[in-house]
């Protein structure tokens, strides 16, 4: 019988070279590292040069994931990229992707759930391929937020940053992801959005003179809708796979803020050496944080075989997820 069990097969990463400090912020807006730091945890974060775009991130993420997972691209049923970023508007960056890795077989599609996007990605291909949409799946979460960032605006610019993350997923015999939880508030859309740029505000020369292209968002009010909840979301993922918060052996949750992983970690009880930091030297890179995090925990022999992985993120829509995997 078809076991219905899916697994992650292995991980990798697309980190961008160029590196922006909060030195070099300061030669651009009027702040301070001091700020920055104190206010974020964020010291550095990585910008694409000229040449890159979500689809030169992404392949190297996925090479990497397929070779750790021994998977070859034609065996992929599926792809599926999270981005607020796509390489245009359509086709779409997956299918892009699935041109540049010769995946013939594979279906493709983006999807856009802000932060969140990488978790949603998660939960969406482990019920294709539960539902018999296949063995085999390719999942990323790319950005390149410097392209929208409003770089005369301080109070964003500090906080963002590029990069791509991916997983390779697969049927297995023995149980990996254990439970997902997705949810959103469109209501609190406002709170985080690039106005211009689709249908309702199409492109002109006013557009772009009033900075409509760019990230706008209402800090505070991000801040406390993150921290309520990164504790709901941890605490429903938990509810249905019935694990108790002390089995979970690493939290790797969206790399936004420190503060607000902090907050939360606190209202959970969760002390902070099972939990996965990283902000610091990539800032918010919004759908790719999480799979980045989790690569690069996996990197260093955070996490082992038989592990219990929670990963939980927030974002633009609102939006937000959680996943409970089994390594
Ligand atoms: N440098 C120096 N001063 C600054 C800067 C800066 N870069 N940015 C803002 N300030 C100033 C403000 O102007 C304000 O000054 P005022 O008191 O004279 O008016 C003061 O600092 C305090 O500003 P606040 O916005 O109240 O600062 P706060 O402590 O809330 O921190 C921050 C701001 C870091 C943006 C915080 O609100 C935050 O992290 N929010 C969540 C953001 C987030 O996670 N977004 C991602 C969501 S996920 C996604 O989908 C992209």
């Amino acid at each position: 019988m078809r076991s219905h069990c899916v697994k992650v097969l292995g991980t990798g990463s697309g980190i961008p070279e160029g590196r922006l400090t909060n030195n070099d912020l300061e030669k651009m807006v009027e702040t301070s590292d001091e700020w920055i730091t104190a206010r974020t945890g964020i010291k550095e974060r990585r910008i694409v040069k000229p040449h890159e775009s979500a689809a030169t991130l992404s392949l190297q993420a996925a090479w990497t994931a397929l070779e750790r997972a021994s998977v070859s691209p034609s065996e992929l049923d599926v792809i599926i990229v999270a981005t607020v970023t796509p390489e245009m508007p359509f086709p779409a960056t997956a299918c892009i992707l699935q041109d540049q890795l010769g995946a013939t077989k594979a279906a493709c599609f983006d999807l856009e759930a802000g932060c969140t996007g990488f978790v949603y990605a998660l939960s969406v291909a482990e019920k294709y391929l539960r539902g018999g949409g296949g063995e085999k799946a390719l999942i990323i979460g790319v950005e390149t937020l410097s392209r929208i960032v409003d770089w005369q605006d301080r109070s964003t610019c500090v906080l963002f940053g590029d990069g791509a993350g991916a997983a390779v997923l697969g049927i297995a015999d023995e149980p990996g992801v254990l439970a997902t939880y997705l949810g959103a508030d469109g209501r609190g859309g406002p709170l985080l959005e690039l106005p211009a740029g689709g249908s309702r505000i199409p492109p002109t020369s006013e557009t772009i003179e009033r900075r409509l292209h760019y990230i706008k968002m209402s800090g505070n009010e991000v801040f406390r809708f993150a921290v309520k909840i990164m504790e709901e979301a941890s605490r429903e993922v938990l509810r249905r796979a019935r694990v108790p918060i002390e089995d979970v052996d690493l939290f790797v949750p969206h790399q936004a803020n420190i503060r607000i992983i902090d907050s939360a970690a606190k209202r959970l009880g969760i002390p902070r050496d099972r939990i996965f930091l990283n902000v610091q030297k990539y800032g918010n890179t919004s759908s790719a944080s999480i799979p980045i995090a989790l690569n690069e925990a996996w990197e260093e022999n955070r996490i082992f075989a038989g592990d219990l992985v929670l990963l939980v993120g927030f974002g633009a829509g609102l939006t937000w997820g959680s996943a409970l995997i089994r390594w």
